[in-house]
């Protein structure tokens, strides 16, 4: 690698795997803020699954809910909201015209809204990443992590940064939403909350 691409690269690292995560965990607070029955299986499963010690790879992996609820936090707030490419050639997708040259811009934000995949679409509902349950669905009818040879390479260690702070709260704290007025969306380069989530602590 030349110098330039070095710092390219460890700066896309640092930018692509901060604020997608960060994001994911507090719109996860907002979701789960008055839906007491989804935070105690949450915590039924972690105290169950979770050794008292910093949990390792392999009780994560037990953590099933966590990892349903999180899915479905992507599939409402997906941090990469919108997904750019550049089309090379004269194409037709679907019966469209590509033009050569387009800007087209693909987002998970909508296609995770659509009735014909999700019905009941702006409904949080874990059970829809339960196993099996997505079997008969479209490949591409979710794809918070884009898809393809350009997947996002951090998806794994994402989800398992999450799942691992996630639980490690949820372990120790109860937790409540402080202001229960409605959150908006902020769609800069990420899906951001329009103001703070403000979360206050106390212990279990
Ligand atoms: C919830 C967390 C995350 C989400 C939703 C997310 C989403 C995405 C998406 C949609 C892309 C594809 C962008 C495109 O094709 O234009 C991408 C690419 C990328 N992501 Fe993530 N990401 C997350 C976490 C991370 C983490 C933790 C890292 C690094 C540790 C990371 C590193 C990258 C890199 C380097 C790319 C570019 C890959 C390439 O172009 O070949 N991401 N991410």
């Amino acid at each position: 690698m030349s110098d330039r691409q070095l710092r390219d690269e460890v700066t896309t690292l640092y930018l692509a795997g901060h604020e997608t995560t960060a994001n994911l965990l507090s719109w996860t607070f907002y979701a789960l803020h008055r839906r007491p029955e989804v935070i105690a299986r949450l915590q039924e499963e972690i105290d169950r699954e979770l050794p008292a010690s910093l949990p390792t790879l392999d009780d994560l992996k037990r953590l099933k809910y966590a990892r349903m609820v999180l899915s479905e936090v992507l599939r409402l707030y997906p941090p990469a909201w919108t997904i750019a490419r550049n089309v090379v050639e004269d194409d037709e997708i679907c019966g469209y015209r590509v033009p050569g040259g387009a800007f087209v811009l693909l987002s998970p934000f909508i296609s995770h809204r659509l009735e014909e995949y999700w019905p009941d679409p702006e409904r949080f509902d874990p059970e829809r990443f339960a196993p099996q349950s997505g079997k008969a669905r479209h490949p591409f009818a979710y794809f918070p992590f884009s898809a393809g040879p350009r997947v996002c390479i951090g998806k794994h260690f994402s989800l398992f940064e999450a799942q691992l702070i996630l639980s490690m709260i949820l372990r120790e704290f109860r937790f409540q939403v402080i202001d229960h007025s409605r959150i908006g969306y902020r769609a800069v380069s990420t899906l951001r909350p329009d103001r703070p989530i403000r979360v206050r602590l106390t212990r279990r």
